[in-house]
């Protein structure tokens, strides 16, 4: 069975890594890994595939940035090409980004079936861009693996027949989990040096179009953040999205103690995770790691597709007024921290299961 695996973006690059190692166990599959360029700067894309252990790719479409129709198209053009070459079996794609949707789009046209990793989570909110391809991908899919009963319930409600969902947990704790040792082995990395003289601090990172396009939104975040630096040391690894805002919407400068750095690669991030007093993020991985984790989260945005992650884990929605962010930032640093388990399923073999479901195709 020839396996066609679709990435494209950063968050995408966790979630391949251990359906890919759990499919190179079964001698009947073939693999062929497809990075789509969606993102492609070192720090984004190549340190992620050097420290997950991935190979390189087998196929690069260099898409780079765009808009969204110019990305997903160009995406779709380049692809199509290589599904007509390659004829897979299946194509597995990823998560929530352009590059999972695009390729969805083409494998259903030209008749591949398609296998939805991360599939069923809902926002409920349409004008994010993750959303939409959400819903697209799922509607298109013939296999969905959800992380958590919530994609399921969401599944069914849209009337996707329940042969094809398979709740199998989360892909990305799978790679948290077998790199956690090594990640802690990071504090004292060339990137993270500089930060090792902080007992406490606060890990941010903001790249949500609905908080980072407009400068009164990223403007007031940014002044929040410099108010909670008063009290605790921030470390900001920004965004490439982020930073180009922050520097063409002539905004107030940042406090001394609010700390930026260059995106971050997957273990030095993971390493200022498992020691941060505090995660204030829009990410929807950051989300789930955190409450892998044990470690209070803040979510600055109205909405959360991953509701396990607020009614189990550490995850704090704190919508998009700033004092609430700051009224809930200042209980967690007072030491009033909600309870919080690990959701079932979340241990590390979710890879291991999508592989053996896709053995009884
Ligand atoms: C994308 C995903 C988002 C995911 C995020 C993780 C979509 C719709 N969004 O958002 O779900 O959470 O990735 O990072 O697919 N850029 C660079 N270098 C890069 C990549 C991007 O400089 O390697 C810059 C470009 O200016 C680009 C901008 O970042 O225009 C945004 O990149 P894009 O891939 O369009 O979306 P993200 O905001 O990264």
């Amino acid at each position: 069975m020839k396996i066609i695996h679709v990435v494209g973006a950063r968050p995408n690059f966790m979630k391949v890594a251990p359906v890919m190692a759990a499919c190179a166990e079964n001698k009947r599959f073939e693999q062929c890994l497809v990075h789509t360029g969606q993102h492609y700067d070192e720090k984004m894309s190549d340190i992620f595939f050097q420290e997950l252990g991935l190979p390189i790719p087998d196929i690069n479409l260099e898409v780079g940035s765009g808009s969204h129709a110019e990305q997903t198209a160009k995406i779709m053009i380049r692809f199509e090409e290589v599904v007509q070459q390659q004829q897979p079996d299946l194509a597995l794609v990823y998560g929530d980004v352009n590059s999972t949707v695009a390729a969805a789009l083409v494998c259903a046209k030209l008749n591949v079936k398609i296998g939805h990793v991360e599939a069923g989570l809902r926002s409920g909110d349409r004008t994010m861009p993750e959303e939409v391809n959400r819903l697209v991908t799922d509607c298109l899919a013939d296999i969905l693996f959800t992380p958590s009963p919530d994609g399921d319930r969401n599944l069914i409600g849209e009337g996707v027949d329940k042969q094809k969902i398979h709740l199998v947990g989360n892909v990305m704790i799978d790679t948290l989990v077998r790199l956690l040792p090594s990640a802690k082995e990071r504090w004292r990395s060339e990137a993270l040096e500089q930060f090792s003289r902080f007992d406490r601090y606060c890990l941010v990172t903001l790249h949500r179009p609905s908080n980072v396009d407009e400068a009164k939104m990223l403007g007031s975040i940014l002044s929040t953040l410099n108010t909670l630096s008063l009290r605790i040391p921030i470390i900001f690894p920004i965004h490439p999205r982020t930073r180009d805002r922050v520097q063409t919407l002539n905004l107030e400068p940042l406090s001394p103690d609010v700390h930026c750095t260059e995106p971050l690669s997957y273990l030095d991030f993971l390493a200022l995770q498992t020691r941060a007093a505090l995660v204030i993020t829009d990410s929807g991985g950051i989300q789930e790691e955190t409450t892998y984790l044990g470690i209070p989260c803040l979510t600055v945005r109205e909405n959360t597709e991953r509701p396990i992650t607020m009614e189990m884990g550490t995850n704090i929605l704190v919508g998009q007024n700033m004092d609430d962010l700051y009224n809930a930032a200042q209980e967690i640093l007072d030491g009033n921290v909600k309870d919080s388990e690990i959701p079932p399923l979340w241990e590390g073999n979710a890879g291991k299961r999508i592989a053996d479901i896709i053995d009884t195709l």
